[in-house]
């Protein structure tokens, strides 16, 4: 009978600051006090069991005693927290203490802490503010970095999530002190993978000083802090959506993914990333894109940086290969793979299209003879 038009073109500003240094808590609450959030005195800290003692009880403290009223949300740590349940129970405690739309969630942890408190965050009361202070080297790398957000389902990593941005990023180098060495290794299989896909330098100082990250060498550190991030935010900041280029930072996610999954979470993220790599270097030199030294450099530093390169015996190969389907990139049954050309360059598959359709029978050679 009739027909509206209710017109809502958007003019957005989502830019936000990435703060990288030590210590930075007394920093954040400075920022909050001035209003980086917003004019909000509700503070919802969301943690895992392990950064509760070390980072976000002092958080907290601090905040209250700014006169600002904080709680903690706190789950088990571990990628197998990452749920819709355990988003639901922090949702009930947040509803359970007052928590309305005037709060804003603080993130303070690693990738695990960051994914799940950002995704609270997009849809409590329809969506809140929040703040990303990341204690490990994976959250720094790569998650709390861009406003991807997501939990894991049964069926594969990531699938239910939604895009949101912080509104500032603390990357608190001090933090990754208190990691253990795989936590560390498993934050390096992201940082190698953003050298391989942009910038070889970056790659050759990885081969070089790879060693003296593990030291916790300052200057090393810092770098490190730093690539990583002018790599990922001039990535999302050209397609914050993932309608091209931002595919690109799916570099060896595709087998990583479906591994990590098939693994149960016995291998961390970047474990699987590291595999998933190797799987990817594999099928770039078979398809032409890498020489069989390149193949082996990329290899023999994930290797340096004390991950894994090779399918664990207790993965069951057909498995993997079935699970490679649940990856977001597949489009009409058909796998796709991001490419590395070289090392430090990716392959551009169409005009603005960076994953190339690969047929299943290449990804089973691959998966299959691998080591
Ligand atoms: N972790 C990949 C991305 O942020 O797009």
């Amino acid at each position: 009978m009739s027909t509206f038009r209710v017109e809502l073109k958007k003019i957005v500003d989502d830019s936000y600051d990435i703060e990288i240094g030590y210590g930075l808590e007394t920093k954040l609450i400075n920022d909050i006090k001035f209003g980086i959030a917003g004019n909000i005195q509700k503070f919802a800290i969301i943690t895992d069991s392990i950064v509760k003692d070390l980072y976000a009880e002092r958080i907290m403290q601090l905040l209250i005693q700014s006169g600002m009223q904080a709680d903690l949300f706190v789950f088990e740590a571990g990628e197998k927290s990452k749920t819709r349940r355990t988003k639901e129970e922090i949702e009930d405690a947040m509803l359970e203490k007052g928590y309305r739309r005037d709060c804003c969630i603080l993130a303070v942890g690693g990738g695990v802490v960051t994914d799940l408190a950002g995704f609270v965050a997009g849809t409590y009361g329809r969506g809140v503010p929040f703040i990303n202070y990341a204690t490990t080297l994976l959250a720094a790398a790569d998650a709390s970095v861009g406003g991807k957000t997501a939990v894991d389902t049964p069926l594969a990593t990531n699938l239910i999530g939604l895009f949101h941005q912080p509104k500032k990023v603390y990357l608190d180098i001090a933090a990754w002190k208190t990691l253990p060495p795989r936590q560390i290794a498993s934050g390096l299989a992201e940082t190698i993978k953003h050298a391989c896909l942009a910038n070889r330098d970056f790659f050759d100082y990885l081969n070089v000083h790879i060693a003296d990250l593990k030291t916790f060498d300052k200057a090393v550190c810092e770098h490190i802090a730093e690539e990583n991030c002018r790599i990922k935010y001039s990535v999302v900041m050209k397609d914050e959506r993932e309608s091209g280029l931002r595919e690109i930072l799916n570099l060896g996610h595709t087998v990583g993914r479906a591994i990590e999954t098939v693994s149960d979470y016995r291998l961390l993220h970047g474990e699987a990333l590291a595999i998933g790599m190797a799987a990817e270097v594999n099928l770039a030199h078979e398809l032409g894109f890498m020489t069989k030294q390149e193949r082996d450099m990329v290899i023999d530093l994930l290797q340096k940086a004390d991950l894994p390169t090779s399918i664990p015996s207790y993965i069951d190969r057909n498995v993997l290969v079935q699970k490679l389907y649940t990856d977001k990139k597949v489009k009409n049954g058909k796998l796709r793979f991001v490419v590395q050309k070289g090392i430090g360059d990716i392959v551009e598959y169409e005009n603005g299209v960076f994953a190339i359709p690969i047929d299943e029978s290449t990804a089973r050679k691959i998966i299959m003879t691998m080591s």
